[in-house]
């Protein structure tokens, strides 16, 4: 049979908290032709503490790569027709290996873990005031565990494989995209990325800023949440860094091209959004899929006056509280399963109006609307609450993979393949899911807050 003509293709390896992924898009349409998903295993060898292995991260994107490529030729598209792989990836998970043998010195830390929780204790108790944001004017962030310094610091200070590798000048540091961008470089790419192994990693942005591209959210004010393990709203803030007076962080949110502006974002990070519903599947058992929980929150419509605080790793913006932990309130001997489910989810909406909040606050001009991505936004019943708890609408692309898509596009741009979403004349293709928030008679939203 003859192959497909399509034109240039511009790929992504996207590799999350939870699982690896590798895509492949239509670079004049943005159709996504095929992708692969591996789910990555999580250890917690102690009480907060969160490790992945660095060989099966890489393993599981050779993977995707080499099943996404068998796709392909199944629909006989010609994979030389890929022009460029963008790298996206779970930010502040922290490695370091050894540059001579490429052997990682010991498990990826990841960002939720929460060891360095005396480290920060400490750094916080030498600042003038006890003062967590010490050091905001420089790095645009808080002191806290959720960053790779800290982490860094622990291996250190901890493993003797990298003391030693240090003092020995072989010890690489970073975090997963460079490790797998110096992966393909060195020893440990294996031949069998194959047909790939000529194509250019041109573009490489944290998970977060990929997904503020993908949404297309090139204009200062334009925001966009994305509920994957955790749940980060970016907000764009154009070519100046803006400090929040309200718990958030400032960070860069993307740079397409050399001689192009850098842009920023302020970012409301909430650590626990998806993982709440991995923790009901494997830690409590009550459902055995994620997509059961939909199904078991709508099924009563209600959490009948229980909250659920998932602060399983602390809590993150605009707290950032590291000694916090979850709380379940407001149980009765009617609470059951559906009423925790229904918490669950309301939990991650609640998290994400504390932090729209925030950024009203510190812009001072409201949001109108929410542009959404991630897993969980296939939850409909989620995606209600959240205009609901919101008072705002939530507007959902029909494309959800905005994270690969925005990471494929930063790499076709580097190669000089017009990708269809950098032109704002294609903006009208762009079809979306919008939620209402429900109001009652009077005009008001049916959702009433409790007071911060
Ligand atoms: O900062 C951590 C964040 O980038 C992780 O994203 O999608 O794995 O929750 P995700």
């Amino acid at each position: 049979s003859s192959r497909v003509t399509l034109g240039p293709l511009v790929a992504a390896i996207d590799q999350g908290t939870s699982s690896t992924r590798f895509l492949v898009f239509n670079a004049k349409t943005a159709e996504l032709l095929s992708h692969h998903q591996v789910e990555i295993n999580q250890s917690f060898p102690k009480e907060g503490w969160v490790e992945e292995d660095p060989k099966e991260i890489l393993q599981s994107v050779y993977e995707c790569m080499e099943r996404t490529c068998e796709k392909l030729t199944q629909l006989n598209i010609d994979i030389s027709n890929i022009k460029a792989i963008g790298v996206t990836n779970q930010r502040e998970t922290t490695l370091v290996w050894d540059k001579e043998t490429g052997e990682p010195l010991y498990n990826a830390i990841v960002w939720l873990d929460l060891r360095t929780q005396s480290t920060v204790e400490r750094l916080i108790n030498k600042t003038p005031g006890r003062n967590k944001n010490h050091l905001k004017h420089k790095t645009g962030l808080p002191i806290s565990t959720y960053f790779s310094a800290v982490k860094l610091r622990w291996l250190m200070d901890n493993v003797d494989e990298v003391a030693e590798a240090v003092l020995t000048h072989r010890a690489m540091f970073g975090t997963v995209d460079s490790w797998l961008i110096w992966a393909r470089k060195g020893p440990p790419w294996p031949s069998k990325s194959g047909s790939l192994s000529g194509i250019p990693i041109s573009g490489c942005l944290g998970d977060q800023s990929a997904a503020l591209v993908g949404q297309m959210c090139f204009q200062e004010g334009q925001a966009k949440n994305t509920y994957g393990t955790g749940c980060f709203l970016l907000r764009n803030t154009g070519a100046k860094p803006v400090m929040s007076d309200h718990g958030l962080i400032t960070t860069v949110a993307y740079k397409l091209g050399r001689d192009k502006p850098a842009c920023y974002a302020l970012e409301g990070s909430v650590a626990i959004a998806g993982a709440v519903v991995r923790w009901l599947k494997d830690n409590l058992g009550i459902i055995q899929t994620s997509t059961e929980l939909e199904k078991l929150a709508a099924s009563v419509g209600t959490s009948y006056g229980c909250y659920f605080v998932p602060a399983f790793s602390g809590l993150y913006a605009p707290y950032w509280e590291p000694s916090a932990r979850g709380i379940i309130c407001g149980l009765t001997q009617f609470t059951n399963k559906s009423h925790l489910a229904f918490a669950a989810l309301e939990a991650v909406c609640f998290q994400t109006r504390e932090i729209l909040d925030a950024m009203n606050q510190d812009s001072g001009i409201p949001l109108t609307q929410l542009q959404v991505d991630g897993g969980m936004t296939s939850n409909r019943l989620l995606m209600q609450l959240q205009a609901d708890i919101l008072c705002i609408p939530v507007v959902k692309p029909s494309m959800p993979e905005t994270t690969a898509l925005g990471a494929a596009m930063a790499a076709g741009a580097a190669e000089g393949v017009s990708v269809w979403s950098l032109c704002p004349e294609d903006l009208s293709e762009v079809t979306s899911e919008k939620f209402e928030p429900q109001i009652n008679p009077e005009g008001k939203c049916t959702v009433t807050l409790f007071q911060y």
